[in-house]
């Protein structure tokens, strides 16, 4: 029967060229942030195990693979570092010679402007009991004198010549109190990627172990619940006004909705954190050959970006760029 269907969406399926040309979506290098963990003290890189292909950098491997970062074109790199000793108070990460602190002056020095340098800004890494502040007498996590050191955390990152902060510990009031500080102390010109939309999530499980984490029990007093997508965005619009210049929700995968809500209601950069167990999800079954490696990492990135992220964390950065060449 000629004339029927009169609609074919399959047309502009035909070929491979007619699809690029339709792509409402793109993905570019400089959209892509990767994540380097740094150990102090490492005298070699350390595999992680739940996250294969991701190591825990010594000083030198980090810098190496700074350098790779913008022969890729990335968009820029997102610190963590992790002290050999820790204490209740975290004090590791307010010594101008701990690991995160020389860490970004090392990256700094190696990249210039090659690319953005952002830290994340908490304590978990710090602490001996691995929350994201410190504890008051009965255990729960002291917001306010919390962002005492937030406000410490800051300056000494600042010092050490990072672009952009990134507080990821979910105390309230924690974008103000790091503006203020940086702006008293002459570092205006530093920005805050605030993660604004963390959700209390099993999808940071390899993270743990990426940061020799020695955390007993969970974050939910601090990190938002699984059903709430008003208060995402509410918790963003609340950072917007203490000063953030990006927001972020966290992770991407389970929290797609939370992204477009976010990414609609705001006029900031808009940037999302494909997590740890995003990532040793695919990666796990791809070792089992029960999952297509590639196909599926750019499907996971192009869905994030789909759905609103102007910017993506992604332990899969140099892989995606590989692939975009391709
Ligand atoms: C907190 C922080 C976490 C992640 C990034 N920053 C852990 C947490 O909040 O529990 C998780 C990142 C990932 O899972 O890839 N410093």
């Amino acid at each position: 029967m000629s004339g029927f269907p009169e609609v074919r969406p399959r047309r502009l399926r035909r070929t491979p060229a007619l699809r690029r040309m339709v792509a409402e979506t793109a993905l570019r290098p400089s959209q892509l942030v990767l994540p380097m963990f740094v150990g102090e003290g490492l005298t070699e890189p350390r595999e992680i195990a739940s996250m294969p292909g991701v190591v825990q950098h010594t000083r030198d491997s980090l810098k190496r693979a700074a350098a790779e970062a913008v022969g890729a074109g990335l968009g820029g790199v997102m610190l963590f570092g992790l002290p050999e000793t820790k204490d209740a108070e975290g004090s590791g990460a307010l010594d101008p010679a701990g690991i995160l602190n020389v860490a970004i002056t090392d990256v700094v020095a190696e990249v210039g402007d090659g690319l953005t340098v952002m830290s994340d800004l908490c304590l978990d890494e710090f602490t001996d009991h691995g929350h994201c502040g410190v504890l008051d007498p009965d255990g729960w996590v002291d917001n306010d004198r919390t962002l005492e050191i937030y406000g410490q955390m800051a300056l000494a990152h600042a010092a050490a010549g990072v672009d952009l902060v990134a507080p990821s510990g979910m105390m309230d009031g924690q974008v103000g109190v790091i503006r203020r500080a940086l702006d008293a102390e002459e570092h205006a010109g530093v920005g805050i990627l605030a993660y604004s939309a963390k959700y209390a999530s099993a999808f940071f499980g390899p993270f743990r172990e990426a940061v020799n984490s020695s955390l007993v029990g969970d974050r939910r007093t601090y990190q938002q619940d699984t059903p709430n997508r008003l208060e995402g965005v509410r918790e963003t619009r609340l950072d917007i006004e203490e000063g953030a210049d990006i927001v972020m929700v966290k992770p991407a995968l389970a929290y797609l909705d939370v992204l477009h809500a976010v990414r609609q209601a705001v006029e900031v950069p808009v940037a999302a954190y494909n997590v740890s167990g995003e990532y040793a999800m695919v990666e796990a079954a791809a070792q089992r050959g029960w999952i297509d490696r590639e196909t599926a990492l750019m499907e996971t990135l192009m869905s994030i970006r789909r759905a609103g992220a102007d910017i993506i964390l992604t332990y899969w950065a140099m892989d995606a760029v590989r692939l975009l060449d391709a």
